[in-house]
């Protein structure tokens, strides 16, 4: 298959239409067949529960080629689970699991010319979303429902690709206390964009949130959960229930036990404790494992002994191992790799 001509190493984190995506819509309690089709834009009512009162939620995940050629996507029954969950707490219908994993073949078959090639540091990147498109004016759930999965060829998400970011200690919260911190919902990112805005405007990549209710535990950052070293090369993870349960992080935190040998830790994590840790980085699937150099906590700089140059020496253990698995150099464990075409 031909692919379209795109600087690979070089195309960022953006959006690029392609050719189709995957549309099924919801009325009368039930989906209809959906399919494939070119239309990219979306026309519906100016009193649609998304619009009014934001009732949307989307899954992240990627496409890869893999070194023999095949091309595959990683654990996208995980992205269908969480979705189903994410529906159930914004009072949406799910999208059953084997028509979400179904939308995905077909998305990245009917694009194929845009997978990026093995080794061009690109991937296809597919966002599957849900939203109430049907009208509601006194806030309730809507009935009628579109879902959508459309791809986008990206690059790394962060400027730079693997080199160490800084990211800052953000005074604003990301999820209340019993909120919706733990679903992929479109309102948790909306209220993020100001945040990162001055973010960015100050210099910084990132913003890790703390816990909303004491404010002295890591959670995560706006799109990915973080992974900490220990001195004595021990992975340590936040644990939390306002936070995304990354697919990412479930994932490594798998190899780096039964791969790696490494011990895990999944526990709170104070802010207090961050600076005795050795490597922090970033996990997701846009993220990948993305290296945290320096953390700004309110003018209080962190600087963790990996440096601002390279990721640190377990840090790219996980990436090697994950990536590996990713691009099928090394064997994944059973049912993490779903082959779209041999
Ligand atoms: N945390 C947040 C807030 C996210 O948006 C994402 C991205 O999906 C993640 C964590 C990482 O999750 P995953 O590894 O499933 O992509
Ligand atoms: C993903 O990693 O898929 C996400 O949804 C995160 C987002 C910030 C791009």
């Amino acid at each position: 298959m031909e692919k379209i001509n795109l600087d690979w190493a070089n195309i960022g984190f953006g959006y690029h239409q392609t050719a189709k995506r995957y549309v099924a819509n919801y009325k009368d309690g039930a989906w209809d067949e959906g399919g494939l089709t070119d239309d990219a834009n979306i026309t519906m009512s100016e009193c649609a529960c998304v619009l009014q009162y934001a009732q949307t939620c989307f899954e992240g995940l990627k496409a890869y080629t893999a070194e023999n050629g095949s091309i595959v996507a990683f654990r996208p029954d995980l992205n269908a689970e969480r979705m189903a969950n994410t529906a159930a707490r914004l009072e949406m219908p799910v999208f059953p699991k084997e028509r979400f994993l179904e939308a995905v073949d077909q998305v990245v078959l009917a694009n194929e010319a845009y997978v990026p090639p093995y080794g061009s540091g690109a991937t296809l990147y597919l966002r599957p979303f849900m939203f109430g498109i049907g009208p509601v004016i006194g806030v309730a759930p809507a009935t009628e429902y579109q879902f959508r999965t459309f791809a986008t060829p990206v690059g790394p998400y962060f400027k730079g690709g693997a080199k160490p970011i800084v990211i800052r200690v953000s005074d604003l919260d990301r999820a209340a206390p019993r909120g919706t911190g733990d679903i992929k919902a479109g309102l948790n990112y909306a209220m993020s964009l100001r945040n990162i805005v001055e973010a960015h405007d100050a210099g910084y990549a990132e913003n890790m949130y703390l816990d909303p209710q004491s404010r002295t535990k890591v959670e995560e950052t706006g799109g990915a959960n973080f992974i900490f070293v220990t001195k004595d090369g021990k992975v340590v993870t936040p644990k939390s229930n306002s936070i995304l349960p990354s697919i990412t992080r479930r994932s490594l935190v798998a190899l780096a036990k039964d791969y790696l040998g490494l011990e895990v830790e999944e526990r709170e994590v104070y802010l207090d404790e961050v600076p005795d840790f050795a490597e922090c980085g970033l996990c997701g699937t846009a993220a990948v494992i993305s290296p945290v150099g320096k953390i700004d906590d309110h003018g209080k700089e962190i600087c963790f002994p990996s440096g601002m140059e390279k990721m640190g020496e377990i840090t790219q253990k996980l990436y090697d191992t994950l990536t590996g698995m990713q691009m099928g150099r090394i064997e994944a464990p059973e049912g993490w790799i779903r082959v779209i075409k041999e």
